[in-house]
């Protein structure tokens, strides 16, 4: 009696146990589909959705994007990979949407769709401007960023800025940058490839050809658009 009591009770909470199970992966797969559905832009004020995308794409991120961007997605300079979680953006202007593509075709990635439009110029090697030319530009990008720079030798570089640089073509006269060309705004402190005087006169001298891999094709869809929200929420804390 008391066995077949045990039996019972067992079995009712198996189908209980079970029934749980059902409706959290009904659940999911409802988010799922809605993740993907929704408008990107749209997906960014639904905090439920928002929610399980952080959750769904953490692990993603671990797996393929914290090897250049860090595990705390602040970037990485050795990689030349940008900091994910400030508001400062090569591509776009941050939102969803404009994340989304970037993840989906990456840059200089050989993907039809990718951004792709210029690199940044090897000045030195290529005879373009002399070291001393590129020291002076240096100065002045100092000064840009608000950083410790002489200024003689700033002003100089301004002139190399504006006249035989041609810097302005990509950067912008102003040197706020050109999202168009994924040319980084110069004047906002924001360093990918580090911000002090060697790694300006590096990326001057040698010019700069990175790549972000675009994972269309390599990801599902579902996947990309989790890391896109996953991404946004990281820089609109
Ligand atoms: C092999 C290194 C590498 C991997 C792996 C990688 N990235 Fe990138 N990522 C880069 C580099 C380098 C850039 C900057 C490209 C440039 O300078 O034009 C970049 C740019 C980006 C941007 C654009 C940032 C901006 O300022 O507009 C986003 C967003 C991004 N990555 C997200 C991701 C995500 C999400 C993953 C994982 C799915 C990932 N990346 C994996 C190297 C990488
Ligand atoms: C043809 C367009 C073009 C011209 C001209 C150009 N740049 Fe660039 N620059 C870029 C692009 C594109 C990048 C980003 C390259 C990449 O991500 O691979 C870049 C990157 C840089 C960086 C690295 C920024 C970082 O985050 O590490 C510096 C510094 C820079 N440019 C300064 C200059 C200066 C100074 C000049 C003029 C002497 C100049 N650029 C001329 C397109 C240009």
């Amino acid at each position: 009696m008391a066995r077949r009591r045990w039996i019972g009770l067992t079995a009712v909470l198996l189908i209980a146990a079970a029934a749980i199970l059902l409706s959290r992966h009904l659940h999911n797969v409802r988010l799922e589909t809605q993740l993907l559905r929704t408008d990107p832009d749209v997906v960014a004020h639904d905090s439920q959705l928002v929610r399980f995308a952080v959750e769904k794409a953490r692990p993603l991120y671990t797996a393929h994007c914290a090897a250049c961007h860090g595990v705390d997605m602040t970037g990485s300079t050795a990689q030349g990979a940008p900091d994910l979680t400030d508001r400062t953006w090569l591509y776009g202007d941050g939102s969803v949407f404009t994340i989304e593509r970037t993840v989906l075709y990456g840059a200089r990635s050989g993907l039809s769709k990718s951004h792709d439009v210029s690199d940044m110029p090897a000045f030195g090697t290529r005879g373009l401007l002399t070291p001393t030319e590129i020291q002076e530009v240096v100065q002045y990008l100092l000064a840009l960023s608000g950083r410790r720079h002489q200024n003689e030798a700033a002003r100089a570089g301004r002139e190399v800025y504006l006249g035989k640089g041609g810097c302005g073509d990509c950067h912008g006269g102003d040197a706020r940058g050109n999202s168009d060309y994924g040319a980084p705004d110069l004047t906002a402190n924001v360093w990918n490839s580090g911000g002090d005087p060697r790694a300006l006169y590096d990326a001057v001298y040698f010019g700069e050809h990175r790549i972000m891999p675009g994972w269309f094709g390599t990801l599902p869809l579902g996947d990309i658009r989790a890391l896109a929200v996953y991404v946004y929420a990281a820089s609109h804390r």
